[in-house]
């Protein structure tokens, strides 16, 4: 491996080395020297088919969601898109990838007291540092003023938000990025939404954003859907026993499950739910596990 002291300054803003071995110390300094990003490839691999830690979801996907995509998870109100948001950063967490979550309507302080009361793990990875928690400031109401007025000043208003959530993500190493929900970021307008959702793919990082439903049933304005790279529907499939279905609608670059994987939430989070008629037409034989 060489490395170059000029390469490091020639204006390139992110230098990252992608490698496939552990470094040893004197490499580990001179990437610290140089502020070079280390990308593990075995990484990538070992956490592809674990992205929620919920087996049949992640079946589900079949492989299909890819780091430097954009993915969206879709629902009504209350019908669990943080909780799955949540569980993806602790699973990322748990196979070793630090995850942060940049929050647009919530304080900061109530999303943590929230995932608090779930015993799936989220409490010491955020208190370890690995689950970091951003609350989106008041400025970019400022920001978006400039949009609205015209949309002439959409690059500008892009390349600022953007650049700052790529600039947390590279500085923390953050290789799983929520952001929950997207509609205070972004204006109604294809070109727009088309353009901010390009520029928020960053190299080996989930980005993860969620949307309510208004426009159309996977989205706030009926835009979102069409240019991330896939979407996860979640809906209330009986309120009063609060049985919700996760659908994937959409999954480019992968063959996935497109039947409805059916849960509740509890305490611990996901908890797959097998209904009455699945359990009463399963078989009689029970196999014991060794
Ligand atoms: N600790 C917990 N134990 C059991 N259920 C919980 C717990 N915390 C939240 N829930 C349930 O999970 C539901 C889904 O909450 P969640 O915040 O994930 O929904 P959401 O889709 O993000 O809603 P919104 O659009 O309002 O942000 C809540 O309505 C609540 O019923
Ligand atoms: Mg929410």
């Amino acid at each position: 491996m060489k490395f170059n002291a000029i390469a490091s300054d020639c204006g390139i803003s992110l230098k990252a080395l992608v490698v496939n071995k552990d470094l040893d110390d004197t490499e580990i300094n001179l990437t610290h020297m140089y502020n070079i990003v280390t990308i593990d490839q075995r990484q990538e691999s070992k956490s592809k088919s674990d992205i929620f830690g919920v087996k049949e979801l992640d079946e589900s996907l079949g492989g299909a969601m890819r780091k430097g995509n954009v993915y969206m998870i879709s629902g009504k109100t209350g019908v669990g898109k943080t909780t799955t948001a949540t569980q993806f950063l602790v699973q990322g967490a748990r196979v070793g990838e630090k995850g942060a979550i940049i929050l647009t309507d919530t304080r900061g302080a109530e999303y943590v007291a929230n995932a608090k009361t779930f015993t799936f793990g989220f409490e010491e990875y955020y208190k370890e540092g690995t689950i970091e928690v951003i609350e989106l400031s008041d400025r970019i109401r400022e920001l978006k003023e400039d949009v609205l007025e015209s949309l002439k000043n959409r690059t500008r208003y892009i390349s600022k938000l953007t650049g700052e959530i790529s600039k947390i993500v590279v500085e923390s190493r953050i290789t799983r990025l929520v952001i929950d929900p997207i509609t205070p970021m972004i204006v109604e307008n294809d070109d727009f939404v088309n353009q901010f959702i390009m520029a928020l793919a960053i190299p080996h990082t989930y980005i993860l954003i969620t949307s309510p439903v208004m426009k159309s049933d996977l989205s706030m304005f009926g835009i979102e859907e069409y240019f991330v790279s896939g979407v996860i529907k979640l809906e209330m499939e009986d309120p009063s026993a609060g049985i919700r279905k996760a659908s994937i609608v959409k999954m480019r670059g992968g063959s996935y499950n497109p039947y409805p994987f059916y849960f509740k939430i509890t305490s611990r989070g996901i908890v797959p739910f097998q209904s009455e008629r699945d359990v009463k037409g399963s078989s009689i034989f029970k196999k014991i596990d060794a």
